[in-house]
């Protein structure tokens, strides 16, 4: 595969990007909310994420042989979901982080009550907007099955619960960890890949391959985020640094330190590229390139 330049990777990421900002913007305003909670859901919405999620929805689907405007509102409703989850992450209850996307979080811009809210809310209305997606009825159900399971127990909220467990507590084996990162962050990440080439319409072999890049992209992408904690600062990461640390969080640098964990983020990268052999063309060619981005990035 001939590689995309890294300008024209965050050419198309910023294109797409702006894509998902207007449309969760628009579909935000619909919903008739007491506006103190859409105010609140807002806040966090459009506070300037990197849109990865909903991106790599697109992408994948793009690859896949399907119209990006198509999968727009499914994408954007995945973003709904992610944006939920960093506001619950935020809580007292959970990390207790102050700021998030360079702003206060959303329990200090609102107050506890509306932030558990405001997430609720997030997660609930993004199923009402996926079911906006103009696919088949079997595509689209199948999709909405998988994200719904990757947020759910076995996914992003199991992962969430194992961090919490063992937050402050001794170092847990790797296969946990690894098990943890692929719960808490991977599951959405696969999730937001398969669900873009299930809505397209790609097989079962085609699905296996877009699986197995989000899988190992996942990974890179969270042991990033463990390592960023460390070297980091506030003002350029837009979220409290040494946090993990001083929590005592069960991270990749905690366990394997900054250089093992460096290197098993390139491992991954090594191994999301690998699973896109088959695929040739500009979505895939940037999907590789976006790759090798994510553990270079400084936010
Ligand atoms: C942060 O995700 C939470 C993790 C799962 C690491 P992102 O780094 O994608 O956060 P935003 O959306 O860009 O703010
Ligand atoms: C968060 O992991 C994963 C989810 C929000 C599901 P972190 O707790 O490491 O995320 P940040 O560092 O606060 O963004
Ligand atoms: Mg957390
Ligand atoms: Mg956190
Ligand atoms: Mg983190």
């Amino acid at each position: 595969m001939s590689m995309m330049s890294k300008s024209d990777m965050k050419e198309l990421l910023g294109e797409r990007a702006a894509m998902v900002e207007d449309f969760l913007r628009s579909c935000l305003n619909d919903i008739a909310a007491p506006p103190r909670l859409k105010e609140a859901m807002l806040y966090s919405l459009l506070a300037g994420g990197k849109r990865l999620r909903p991106v790599l929805c697109l992408t994948c689907a793009s690859m896949c042989g399907g119209a990006v405007e198509i999968v727009l509102p499914f994408a954007c409703a995945i973003e709904m979901i992610h944006t939920y989850s960093l506001i619950h992450d935020d809580l007292p209850a959970m990390d207790n982080d102050d700021l998030r996307r360079g702003k206060p979080s959303n329990h200090k811009a609102f107050d506890e009550a509306t932030a558990i809210l405001a997430g609720d809310a997030l997660l609930t209305d993004s199923f009402a907007v996926m079911c906006r997606t103009r696919v088949s009825a079997d595509r689209l159900v199948r999709a909405m099955a998988t994200i719904a399971s990757a947020a759910g127990a076995a996914g992003m909220a199991g992962g969430q619960q194992m961090d919490m467990e063992h937050t402050g507590g001794p170092p847990i084996t790797f296969e946990s960890l690894q098990r943890m990162h692929a719960m808490k962050t991977g599951a959405l990440i696969r999730a937001s890949c398969v669900c873009g080439a299930v809505l397209a319409g790609g097989d079962e072999i085609v699905l296996k391959a877009v699986d197995d890049f989000a899988a190992a992209f996942g990974m890179a992408f969270q042991i990033t985020d463990d390592i960023l904690d460390i070297t980091s600062d506030t003002t350029t990461l837009g979220k409290p640094v040494r946090s993990d640390v001083d929590k005592g969080k069960n991270t990749y640098p905690f366990l394997l330190g900054l250089e093992r964990s460096r290197e098993f983020a390139h491992e991954q990268v090594a191994a999301s590229k690998a699973a896109l052999s088959d695929f040739s063309g500009k979505d895939a060619e940037f999907l590789s390139a976006l790759a090798a981005h994510i553990i270079h990035r400084t936010f």
